[in-house]
């Protein structure tokens, strides 16, 4: 596995001519980015994964200084994989001169994570349009976890590049629980009530599914949610499509996040 921290090495070194498949991560690597890697490589030729913590992504900075490290790991894990490189840029590298930490969104963007996360996928939008201006792979492959994540930078990037932006399904746990790094910031007693959450959360969509017109049901799955950690920033149910309000029975999703011992959990199902 080839390793470079700059752009211009990385451009001299691959040739994009070839089927590249590309997989940004934050690092901390767990089956959910093994996922990734097993479709890109399925799709590619051959692919590079980057690790790179954006802090212009934090709206928080204890967040940002809390947020799981585990580079060395991470770089055995991926050798023993084979992925045929790595990118490992420093802050410099990715925000020197003139180039902008965040993008603007629309105000009708601002929901969901956008609305209670102020300025994260402003910062997620300008590290992904860097890492696309200078990283010409046919492929960027994303997680669904992050739903609202791969609808913005497609909204707002995928015209500008040829890349093709890939999303991939959530990887849960045998409880349904989503795999996140953060989730390695919980105790094994906190670990249950967010796979009790996620459980409740299958459970909401198969009544609303039933159910559709049944509007209490959102209050009722709310206050049990709620008896389970210790905030519910939002709980919504949106059209997938173009993250409306206006859904119908068979188009629909629920979107939570929620904060359990001060760490931030999201989903959707
Ligand atoms: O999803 C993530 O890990 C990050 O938001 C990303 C896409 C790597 C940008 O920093």
């Amino acid at each position: 596995m080839k390793i470079f921290k700059s752009f211009n090495v990385l451009n001299k070194e691959i040739n994009f001519n070839e089927n590249i498949g590309f997989i940004p991560t934050m690092g901390s690597l767990h089956e959910g980015h093994l996922s990734l890697i097993k479709v890109a490589k399925k799709k590619s030729k051959k692919v590079i994964v980057s690790i790179f913590i954006n802090p212009s992504q934090f709206n928080d900075k204890r967040d940002y200084i809390k947020y799981p490290r585990n580079l060395n790991k991470d770089i055995s894990i991926l050798k023993k994989l084979k992925i045929n490189y790595l990118f490992l840029p420093n802050k410099k590298e990715i925000y020197n001169k003139g180039i902008k930490k965040k993008l603007v969104i629309l105000r009708k963007d601002k929901i969901l994570c956008a609305k209670y996360r102020k300025g994260h996928f402003e910062g997620v939008l300008a590290v992904v349009n860097r890492f696309m201006t200078n990283i010409n792979s046919k492929y960027l492959f994303l997680g669904e976890k992050d739903f609202q994540q791969v609808f913005l930078i497609k909204k707002y990037l995928q015209n500008k590049f040829k890349t093709k932006i890939i999303s991939c399904k959530t990887i849960r746990n045998k409880n349904k629980l989503p795999l996140s790094s953060r989730n390695k910031l919980l105790s094994k007693i906190l670990l249950k009530k967010t796979e009790n959450i996620s459980k409740l959360l299958f459970n909401f969509r198969n009544t609303v599914t039933k159910n559709f017109k049944n509007i209490k049901l959102l209050d009722f799955y709310r206050s049990k949610i709620e008896n389970l950690c210790d905030k519910i920033e939002y709980f919504e149910i949106r059209n997938p499509t173009n993250l409306s309000k206006k859904f119908s029975k068979k188009n629909f999703k629920i979107f939570i996040a929620y904060k359990i011992n001060k760490v931030r959990l999201i989903d959707n199902v």
